[in-house]
């Protein structure tokens, strides 16, 4: 996007927060009344869209210059440093050439900063390097990145970021929650974030259409969801995206699971069983999809189909296929389901779908059931046997009007292994359960327990266990063999069973 783009987009005369947890100035709330002193009444701006000011500097006069401004301590000092800061961002986004590329960010900083340093010296501003450098720093977030969640973006040791509203940030670290000292100026301002998030994408999102997912440039997914359906103001949740996901080794470190499970499932996918990896929100399916998908063998053809590209395989040969939303006029979506079917046409070795979660699961069971072996998916439930039961549920989503009975065949002749993993309350990742899926006994789809994560305490607020073999040995071990594979039965603890 151009600058001038962004400067039509509202972007000039943004007060933006400070980072800094220093008291700040009361805002008014979204729409209430403009005080009699007040410069004239601009128009209310959409929930999206150019807020009501000038670019050009038509904020009114304020007597800043030759003052010293400090960062703010009281609610007049912080309301003068905002102040400070538009009027400034006002007159740099003014006098940027509107042509540079926005997407050249080295660039467009470096000419900023010129800029910046001038502005400053014009007017007589005077502040420490410290203050300067801070300066600089919002009004560059606010150019040229996601304003107050810059550096909550940059920070690697956050692994998401939930907006709820614009006085309460919460992020992920470590596997837990903790809020922030951060806020937006106002729910406008999270509104201009999210519609600076995306307009580029060419989605929309207003009263009519109050959620979106879309994706930052460097690949983290975002959602959010705004009023009339949050009652809370604009919220935004980012699921950030790391260039290095978590690895086989990470994950065994991180007691998400044991080597030996892992040297088990390592199997599984060479024998091109069919898997569904289930779990919670953000108990780390994805994440241990990628990893799966890891042990295929590098001359096998993979197609892997997604809503929003998240996996990350190292293979050579990945053709990855993205689901498309709707575009403004409500045309050209493309659904998972349709590129599962589209998939089968593309000669794969391998099917990976990122989530199942409607009735694509029909296409997805038949694929498997129809020489497409080796699949894998993930689906959100709450156990394995409640991922048997969603997956009846999606298939009979597509309405073929199937007996019940007719769809527990497929899921269960499709489905080879369930690996289920839960968020701990310790913010810990675990793999709980390995199940297969074994067959029907009468109506119901059987299924053993190969592995069970085993609490045995709760210690330093860390929970104490360990994922056991429940010395059952897979009916599938067939088809292991089959592959040249040879497990050693301790991995299914089947020496200690004889033992007793
Ligand atoms: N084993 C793990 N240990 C610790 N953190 C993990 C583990 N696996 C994933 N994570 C982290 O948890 C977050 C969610 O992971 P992931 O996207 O894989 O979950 P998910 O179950 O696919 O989520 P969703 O339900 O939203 O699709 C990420 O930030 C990821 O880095
Ligand atoms: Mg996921």
């Amino acid at each position: 996007m151009s600058l001038l783009r962004r400067i039509e987009q509202g972007q000039a005369g943004i007060p933006t927060p400070n980072s800094n947890p220093a008291p700040r100035p009361a805002m008014p709330a979204p729409g209430a009344p403009v005080s009699p002193a007040s410069p004239p009444a601009t128009p209310v701006s959409p929930p999206v869209g150019p807020p009501a000011q000038s670019p050009a500097g038509g904020a009114p006069s304020l007597t800043l210059q030759t003052r010293r401004v400090s960062a703010p301590s009281t609610t007049s000092q912080a309301g003068t440093y905002y102040d400070l800061k538009r009027r400034v961002q006002n007159r740099l986004l003014a006098e940027l050439d509107p042509s540079l590329d926005i997407k050249k960010t080295d660039e467009v900083r470096r000419v900023a900063q010129e800029l910046f340093d001038r502005i400053l010296n014009e007017e007589s501003i005077i502040l420490s390097r410290a203050e300067r450098a801070r300066l600089f720093e919002q009004i560059a977030a606010d150019i040229l990145g996601f304003g107050p969640l810059q550096p909550l973006l940059e920070d690697d040791s956050v692994t998401e970021i939930m907006v709820n509203g614009a006085k309460s940030i919460y992020v992920e670290r470590n596997g837990k929650l903790h809020r922030v000292p951060i806020t937006f100026e106002s729910n406008e301002h999270v509104m201009r974030i999210i519609s600076r998030i995306v307009a580029p994408l060419g989605r929309r999102i207003d009263d009519s259409s109050p959620y979106v997912d879309a994706r930052l440039p460097d690949g983290s997914r975002v959602n959010a969801s705004i009023p009339p359906i949050s009652l809370i103001g604009p919220t935004l949740t980012i699921r950030k995206f790391f260039k290095n996901p978590l690895t086989a080794e990470q994950l065994i470190e991180l007691g998400t699971i044991t080597p030996e499970a892992l040297q088990f499932l390592r199997a599984c996918v060479h024998a091109r069983l069919n898997i569904i990896i289930s779990g919670g929100s953000g108990s780390g399916k994805t994440t241990l999809l990628n990893i799966l998908s890891g042990f295929i063998p590098p001359d096998e053809r993979i197609i892997t189909i997604e809503d929003a590209a998240e996996l990350q395989l190292r293979q050579e040969h990945v053709v990855s296929l993205e689901a498309r939303p709707p575009n403004i006029e409500g045309r050209g979506e493309v659904t998972i389901r349709q590129l599962v079917i589209n998939t089968l046409r593309m000669r794969p070795d391998r099917i990976i779908v990122g989530e199942i979660r409607d009735e694509a699961a029909l296409d997805m069971l038949q694929a498997m059931n129809t020489g497409h072996d080796g699949s894998m998916s993930t689906c959100h439930s709450n156990s394995p046997r409640d991922t048997l039961a969603r997956l009846e549920t999606m298939t009979l989503m597509a309405g073929m009007n199937l007996p019940s009975r007719a769809v527990r065949e497929q899921i269960a002749s499709a489905i080879d292994l369930i690996i289920h993993e839960e968020r701990m309350r310790d913010g810990s990742r675990k793999v709980t359960h390995i199940t297969e899926v074994s067959g029907m006994e009468g109506e119901v789809i059987t299924t053993s327990d190969i592995f069970v994560f085993e609490q045995t305490g709760y210690e330093n607020g860390k929970i104490i266990g360990r994922l056991k073999p429940t010395g059952l040995r897979p009916k599938f071990m067939d088809k292991i063999e089959a592959s040249g594979i040879q497990l050693p039965s301790s991995i299914f603890g089947t020496e200690g069973v004889r033992r007793y």
